[in-house]
C-alpha cells in the first residue's frame, strides 16, 4: 500500500474514534446527571417516609447525600451537553448559568439547613416543603422542559 494511503487511511480512523470518544463523555454527563436526579427524587420520597414516622435520625444521611450530588450535578452541564441523550435541560440553563447554579447551590445548602431544622421542627411537613419540594419545581419551572 502506498504511504499515503496509508496515512490518510490512519488519519480518518484517528479522527473517527477521537470524536465517538469525545461523543461517549458527552453521552456519560447527561446519562450522570440524570441519574443522579433520580437518585435525589429517590431519597427525597424516602424522605418523606422517615419523617412521617419521625425517623429523624434515618433522614438526615440521605439529606447529606442529596446536598452532595447538588454539588457534584454543577460540573455536570457543561457548554457541550445542551443536546441529545434526552436531555429534559432547557437552553436557558446556559443563558443564565449563574442564576442555574445559585439554585443548585442553594437547593444544596438548603439540605444541610432541613437536616438541622428537623430536630427543632413542629410541622415536619412544612419545613420539608420549604427546604426541599420547593427548589425542585422551582428549578424545573425554568430550566427543565416540561416532560
Ligand atoms: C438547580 C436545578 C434543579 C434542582 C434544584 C432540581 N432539579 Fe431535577 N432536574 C433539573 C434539570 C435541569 C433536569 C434535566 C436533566 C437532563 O435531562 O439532562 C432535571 C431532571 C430531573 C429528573 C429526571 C431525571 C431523568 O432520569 O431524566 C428528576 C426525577 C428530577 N429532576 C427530580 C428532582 C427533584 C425531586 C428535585 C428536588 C428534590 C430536583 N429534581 C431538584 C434541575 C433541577
Amino acid at each position: 500500500m502506498h504511504l499515503l494511503k496509508k496515512i490518510i487511511i490512519t488519519f480518518f480512523l484517528l479522527t473517527f474514534s477521537l470524536s465517538s470518544l469525545a461523543n461517549q463523555s458527552v453521552e456519560e454527563i447527561i446519562k450522570g446527571r440524570k441519574a443522579m436526579f433520580s437518585e435525589n427524587y429517590q431519597n427525597a420520597k424516602r424522605i418523606s417516609v422517615l419523617l412521617k414516622s419521625k425517623k429523624i435520625e434515618e433522614a438526615k444521611p440521605l439529606m447529606k447525600k442529596i446536598s452532595d450530588n447538588y454539588l457534584k450535578l454543577l460540573d455536570y452541564f457543561p457548554e457541550n451537553t445542551k443536546e441529545g441523550f434526552k436531555t429534559e435541560a432547557l437552553p436557558s440553563i446556559w443563558e443564565n448559568k449563574d442564576e442555574f447554579n445559585a439554585l443548585m447551590q442553594k437547593a444544596s445548602d438548603d439540605m444541610l439547613k432541613l437536616a438541622k431544622a428537623i430536630e427543632t421542627a413542629d410541622d415536619l411537613r412544612a419545613v420539608q416543603k420549604k427546604l426541599m419540594w420547593s427548589n425542585c419545581s422551582a428549578c424545573h419551572n425554568r430550566f427543565r422542559a416540561p416532560h
